[in-house]
């Protein structure tokens, strides 16, 4: 039962707790404001935000480039204009992009040289500047993780930069804002949280008290994500971000395993989502692991079923999500290379892992998964 956890964070939930930001002034007179290029433009959101700093005595400098799937040059032009502006600190407003992109900002705020100098773990040299999330999607966490996730071109993959010290410092979750969230978009981002609670569950990182927040993150999505495909409300939209939250909270201390590696390529190469990615990859996945005798119990346990791909698929299905790889464009000639791929993208996950994986076992999820 040894277990460690730390979280640190501070974290106001619920609707309307937008007007909490009134406590970034604890945190400086200036913020670098980082999101994506539309929706907290579009919807007016981003002069809530800019109004209520400037009533609380701060000034805000507008970093609105971030793309899905953010690249290392973007931060590491937010971290250029947020040295010349002199920053106190960060905002991440948007979802897993827009949050992850302003941590890595706040890194290379105060700490010299490129971004791809702190991939990895406990890289960073100086403290960084505090960043504050307010999350817009109710799917990546990242509100609650030591994570910052960046597109590597060169690499040709994803790259993560992790420590315990860019954590955001305050996270406001407020789930009204996402409540104009498309319903493709609130169907994988759910999902996406889905995954970290299933994925963290089966992490040899797990603790009893991150299988607390699996079970609930699992069973408030399955419970109510799917009717939001219906009927848009804000008691499911509450239920969703609490959700995200909590799975955020897993893999801030489990990680994830194979599953979200495996879909880095589905995101870069066939443009998927990273939450469908993830969604489409689930059933094959946890079909195949519930073959080995290690994870039996465990998906048992969670999934409350025996036939657990079937039940993913149903579950994806309702949210209508792509269900298979020759769906999103993967032609059979590419599994060899997907495989390959996924070796050295899970690299870190298969440390997470109860049984090794080789190539071939990556090949026959894929297969599985083309079908
Ligand atoms: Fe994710």
């Amino acid at each position: 039962m040894d277990y460690f956890f730390n979280l640190p964070t501070k974290i106001y939930f619920g609707e309307g707790s937008l007007k909490e930001l009134k406590e970034a002034k604890n945190l400086g007179k200036s913020a670098l404001l980082v999101t994506g290029k539309h929706f907290a433009i579009r919807s007016g959101l981003l002069k809530r935000v800019e109004s209520i700093l400037l009533n609380n005595g701060i000034r805000s400098i507008e970093f609105c480039d971030v793309e899905e799937n953010p690249s290392v040059e973007t931060v590491e032009k937010g971290g250029e204009l947020a040295r010349e502006k002199k920053c106190d600190f960060v905002i991440g407003l948007g979802g897993g992009s827009s949050i992850d992109t302003a941590k890595g900002i706040a890194v290379l705020a105060t700490n010299p040289g490129g971004l791809r100098e702190y991939f990895g773990n406990e890289k960073l040299k100086n403290p960084l500047l505090p960043v504050l999330a307010i999350p817009t999607t109710s799917g990546t966490g990242s509100e609650v993780t030591r994570y910052a996730v960046i597109n590597d071109w060169q690499a040709q993959t994803k790259k993560v930069v992790s420590s315990f010290s860019i954590l955001p410092k305050i996270a406001i979750i407020d789930p009204s804002l996402t409540l104009t969230l498309p319903k493709n978009l609130t169907a994988s981002t759910g999902m996406d949280a889905f995954s970290h609670a299933i994925e963290g569950y089966l992490s040899t990182d797990a603790n009893s008290l991150t299988e607390i927040f699996s079970r609930e993150a699992i069973n408030l999505i399955k419970r109510y994500l799917p009717p939001l495909m219906k009927e848009n409300n804000p008691s499911l939209r509450e239920k969703l971000s609490l959700a995200a939250f909590y799975a955020g909270i897993v893999i801030n201390r489990t990680g994830t395993i194979i599953v979200h590696g495996m879909g880095y390529s589905l995101t870069l190469d066939y443009g998927l989502q990273h939450g469908a990615a993830n969604a489409l990859l689930l059933p094959y996945v946890m079909g195949y692991l519930g073959k080995k005798k290690v994870y039996q119990e465990k998906l048992k346990e969670i999934l409350r079923t025996t036939k657990v791909k079937e039940s993913l698929l149903k579950l994806n299905r309702r949210l209508n999500l792509p269900l298979t790889l020759k769906e999103v464009g993967v032609k059979k000639e590419d599994l060899k290379t997907l495989a390959r791929r996924a070796m050295k993208d899970c690299e870190r996950a298969l440390l997470r892992m109860s049984i090794p994986l080789k190539e071939k076992d990556f090949l026959l999820i894929y297969k599985n998964a083309f079908k």
